[in-house]
């Protein structure tokens, strides 16, 4: 645990301007103001209800229930949704079996390349609607939507459709066969592009899909839906439909589904192991992070803080891989917690369509909750806080961008997943030390090391446990890098070669 020294009080407590309820919080002005600048949405036309994309067809929910998705940065309802239930997932099933049997399996590879590369296109075509869309339904800024999420989707299928007909040299010899019907149940952090993650190497191998996006995020992935019925696929080859836990469930536990592959909750995944237990279903799961990033006194500082800020801030926290533990070398310890003080106070909070927003909306009041309970365990436990002080919407779900210093390796702040702008800083001496404390937590999806000397971070990686592990730089994603986890993070890749195993049977 970091010893709070003189000067680190000194540098907290002088900048504190005005400290609220026991947690610093500071404004020292924004270097400057920009002029609001929003994404129109005029021509964004949402319907009013959203049917399940089932079999090439809109059908309504067999028990007529809809929920309804809201904009979590205003509170305002955008559309209604079906929610499934085990009916209407068997008849998504069904359909996807029947595509499977009568169209899918049976297309040379080459064919079904073709159709990939027509959703890709579309993806393209539409991606300034699909990334408002993101945005609003989600709280993300606009910056991330239309600069990462959106592009990775589209590369995403145009990496999976040139190997649609390539499997033959993928795994050397082996000749590999699709599993049948997919079941794929995603999170709400990146609805479209945990849609791409998961569709487009099941469609490259031959496996037919029923999708379901999370119920606080599903208008993309009908938006998708749609795009999919613009692009003339099979019916049935690709099913979304939408519900909450519940449907997910009646999905994982469908006889007729082959595969599982579930993005979210450890808890959740830990329930879904349990329920494919006994049965020949095969099972990816991607679940939960508690990264460290760690930076070494060599590194580039300045650098480092923009990758700090990026890893944590952008998005609010909102990333399984979010670099939520700073492990910094005690030399630097203060010069890094003075940078990040100043580089937080910049950081533009508010509306997710306007183009200069760092951080947007908390994607639902359940997760500001989670995200206000784990704070003030902080707190309570000792930790010394540091937030933004930034003018917060009235309306929506939103919290500052928020560090800690002075935290122990058991307090919840450094053990639990957070998912929020939420960082804990810790200390360490001697690279042995920073390893030790990173392995040290029941997650390893990844990490992030900041060095001046390349050994050192070839070093780390050898030692680190994560699935991920970025160089002078965070949170960078790239079709071709399969990316998975260790321990409670889950098992199974996406993405990259690796990421084609996991919808295949190798046979030979
Ligand atoms: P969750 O794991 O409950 O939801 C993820 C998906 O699973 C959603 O589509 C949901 O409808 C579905 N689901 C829920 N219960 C299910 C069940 N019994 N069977 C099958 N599917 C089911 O995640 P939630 O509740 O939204 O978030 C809770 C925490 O999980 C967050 O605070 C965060 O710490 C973590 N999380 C991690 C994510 C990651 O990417 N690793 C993504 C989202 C959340
Ligand atoms: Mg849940």
């Amino acid at each position: 645990m970091a010893k709070k020294t003189d000067s680190q009080s000194k540098a907290i407590a002088g900048r504190a301007a005005q400290p609220v309820s026991g947690s610093h919080a500071l404004d020292f002005g924004k270097a400057w103001t920009y002029a609001p600048s929003p994404e129109a949405t005029d021509h964004i036309k949402l319907d009013k209800r959203y049917e399940l994309f089932i079999g090439g067809a809109w059908k309504k929910p067999r028990a007529g229930k809809y929920f309804s998705t809201i904009s979590p940065s205003t509170e305002e309802k955008l559309a209604d949704v079906a929610e499934a239930d085990a009916h209407d997932v068997d008849l998504a099933v069904t359909a996807a079996r029947t595509a499977f049997d009568k169209y899918w399996s049976k297309m040379p590879g080459r064919e079904r390349a073709k159709y990939i590369y027509r959703i890709a296109r579309a993806i393209q075509e539409k991606a300034r609607e699909l990334a408002i869309v993101e945005s609003m339904n989600g709280g993300k800024p606009i910056k991330e939507s239309r600069d990462v999420d959106v592009p990775l989707a589209a590369a995403h299928f145009f990496y999976h459709a040139g190997w649609a007909d390539k499997l033959d040299y993928a795994f050397q010899g082996r000749r590999a066969r699709p599993l049948g019907v997919a079941g794929q149940i995603i999170p709400w952090n990146f609805p479209l592009l945990m849609a791409a993650w998961k569709i487009a190497p099941a469609l490259a191998c031959g496996n037919t899909v029923v999708l379901k996006p999370a119920e606080t995020t599903p208008l993309t992935a009908l938006l998708l839906a749609k795009l999919i019925e613009e692009c003339e696929l099979p019916p049935g080859v690709v099913n979304i439909i939408t519900g909450a836990g519940p449907t997910g469930a009646a999905l994982v536990n469908h006889p007729d589904v082959n595969k599982v592959a579930f993005t979210g909750s450890t808890d959740v995944g830990k329930r879904i192991q349990r329920a494919v237990a006994g049965t020949n279903k095969r099972l990816t799961l991607e679940l939960g992070g508690k990264a460290a990033n760690i930076i070494f006194a060599d590194a580039p500082l300045d650098q480092a803080v923009e990758g700090i800020v990026s890893g944590i801030y952008f998005n609010q926290g909102h990333v399984c891989c979010a670099g939520s533990r700073l492990l910094v070398e005690e030399s630097v310890h203060d010069v890094i917690v003075r940078k990040l003080t100043d580089r937080i106070a910049t950081l533009r909070v508010g509306d997710p369509l306007d183009k200069n927003t760092d951080v947007g909306a908390i994607n639902s009041k359940m997760q500001l909750t989670k995200i206000q309970e784990l704070v003030k365990a902080g707190e309570d436990e000792g930790s010394t806080r540091v937030s933004a002080a930034c003018a917060l919407p009235a309306k929506g779900f939103w919290f500052p961008p928020t560090f800690f210093t002075d935290v122990a390796q058991s307090s919840r702040i450094a053990r639990e997943e957070i998912f929020g702008p939420v960082l804990s800083i810790l200390t360490f001496r001697t690279p042995d030390e920073a390893i030790e404390k990173a392995n040290n937590t029941m997650y390893g999806l990844s990490a992030g090391v900041w060095t001046d000397k390349g050994a050192k971070i070839f070093w780390m990686g050898q030692r680190l446990k994560a699935g991920v592990i970025w160089g002078n730089t965070y949170n960078k994603f790239d079709p071709t890098s399969p990316f998975g986890g260790f321990k409670e993070s889950g098992f199974g890749r996406e993405g990259g070669r690796q990421g084609l195993a996991a919808y295949v049977e190798l046979e030979g």
